[in-house]
């Protein structure tokens, strides 16, 4: 009896080890509900895992989604910004098939098949760019007054993009997200940017920065310490919701990085993978005083925001006038029928915010929060003008745009309602192409990132046998 009595204990005192496992440490408080909202981790990852990311990956790789128009070369508006940095990592490839020579087009090179393929990309990304001429009168003359609706006070990022002349179609499936050495001092600007002027800190709060954290050029140096969230605890819940989105797209990206890391770089290959460390570094709760496992659940949060935001906006893209036009009518036609498909799941997911705690308030305060929120948020996307790598620039624009359309929606929810089903003049509310391809591409990136916790969670499980 005695013996099995032991036997008994040691049996329970077997999890009471774990703590100390590298996978407990980065996962363990990243499970069960989160704040805010009703909802808990492990249906997420089932949701998105199963069924939402493999249906997402194949929309956007997409004609239609995977050209984005953007413009790299604005200057950056608050400070000098060191030249961009010389990495070739950072570089974007914009689509100029002119630039690739004769030679290596006709020629038996080994490249000349992804140099084709590329090729091939950059007309099909002409050809977008030259929509409007393919349009017919009626279309342009909708499109022009949609344009003339969408107007300023709604939007929530800097539109110059879209008209700027210095803007290009970028391929984004040519130019993944991935580790680019882009870190230290500059990168730590970006973000201390954004945390410390650009969530509605209050000026009274004060915190010296932590040294530990900058010296080793850390990203991630606002986030920590001790105290930090007590600020967070007098804002409104949007405001505090705001925050926790900024922090869940900082780990995003960080995530990527971390799954897309540099391995091998030498002479013969140049392989990128998961780096466990890495990865670590930035979620151990140990290593990160207890703020990794908060990074991941801002994450879910973020995630949840963008699948309503995805839930609220299905009524403008089931209107029959809306194509995914490239031109191409059968294929576009499946694109629609598979967006909205992913859309309607979005829409059939059970676990969404308590509907009467966030964007919820009465009208007068909520138009206030939407001012405050769009000017936030138009700030920020300045700010990712003065990201020094290009390729860090790009995906940090589009993200910010994509989360920035997300609230737009979550803002308009009764301007999308009232839709008419018909088509109208004067639509009420209104996605420009760019913020469709960004909305869809930022939730694609999240949903990345949620997809690849599963497989650091296995990484870090068989690291410790
Ligand atoms: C915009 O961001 C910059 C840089 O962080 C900051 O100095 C400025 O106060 C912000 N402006 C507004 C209106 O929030
Ligand atoms: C993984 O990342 C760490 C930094 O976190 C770095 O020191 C290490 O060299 C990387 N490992 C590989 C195989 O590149």
């Amino acid at each position: 009896m005695k013996l099995f009595l032991f036997l008994a204990l040691l049996l329970v005192k077997i999890p009471a080890t774990l703590p100390s496992s590298a996978e407990h440490r980065c996962f363990c408080k990243v499970t069960g509900s989160l704040d805010d909202c009703a909802c808990d981790v492990e249906t997420i990852d089932a949701f998105n895992n199963k069924d939402m990311f493999p249906k997402l990956q194949k929309l956007l790789s997409s004609d239609y989604f995977r050209f984005y128009k953007v413009n790299l070369n604005n200057r950056c508006p608050f400070w000098t910004d060191n030249s961009h940095c010389g990495l070739r990592d950072c570089a974007v490839k914009p689509c100029t098939p002119n630039e690739v020579p004769e030679g290596i087009k006709s020629s038996t090179h080994k490249y000349s098949k992804e140099v084709n393929e590329a090729m091939m990309e950059c007309e099909m990304a002409e050809k977008l760019g030259a929509v409007d001429s393919s349009l017919s009168e009626e279309t342009r003359q909708a499109l022009l007054e949609w344009n003339r609706h969408d107007d300023e006070s709604e939007r929530f990022c800097m539109a110059d993009d879209e008209e700027s002349p210095d803007s290009q179609y970028v391929d984004l499936l040519l130019n993944p997200e991935r580790f680019t050495g882009y870190k230290g001092p500059e990168a730590w600007q970006i973000w201390n940017s954004i945390y410390e002027e650009n969530c509605f800190k209050p000026r009274t709060v004060k915190r010296p920065l932590n040294p530990l954290v900058s010296n080793s050029g850390e990203t991630f140096p606002l986030v920590s310490g001790r105290g930090f969230y007590s600020w967070l605890e007098g804002l409104c819940v949007e405001k505090r919701a705001f925050f926790r989105l900024v922090s869940g797209l900082h780990s995003s990206i960080n995530i990527h990085l971390s799954a897309r890391y540099l391995l091998e770089d030498n002479w013969f290959e140049r392989k990128w993978g998961h780096n466990v460390t890495e990865f670590q570094q930035r979620f151990d709760e140990d290593l990160t005083e207890g703020e990794g496992p908060k990074r991941l659940r801002n994450l879910y949060f973020l995630y949840l925001i963008e699948l309503r935001a995805l839930a609220k906006v299905l009524p403008f893209f089931e209107q029959p006038s809306f194509h995914l036009y490239t031109g191409q009518p059968k294929q576009d036609g499946e694109m629609k029928e598979l967006l909205l498909e992913l859309l309607r799941m979005a829409k059939s997911f059970p676990l969404h915010f308590d509907e009467t705690t966030l964007f919820a308030g009465d009208k007068r305060e909520a138009s206030r929060l939407k001012e405050d929120f769009r000017l936030t948020f138009k700030n920020i996307s300045r700010i990712m003008d003065c990201v020094g790598c290009f390729k860090c620039r790009l995906w940090g624009k589009l993200q910010t745009q994509g989360l920035g359309t997300a609230l737009k929606i979550l803002f308009s929810e009764r301007q999308i309602e009232s839709l008419p089903k018909t088509g109208s003049n004067t639509p009420a509310f209104q996605l420009s192409r760019q913020e469709i391809v960004s909305l869809f591409n930022a939730f694609g990136r999240i949903s990345t990132s949620v997809k690849e916790l599963e497989n650091f969670r296995s990484l870090l499980s068989k690291a410790e046998l």
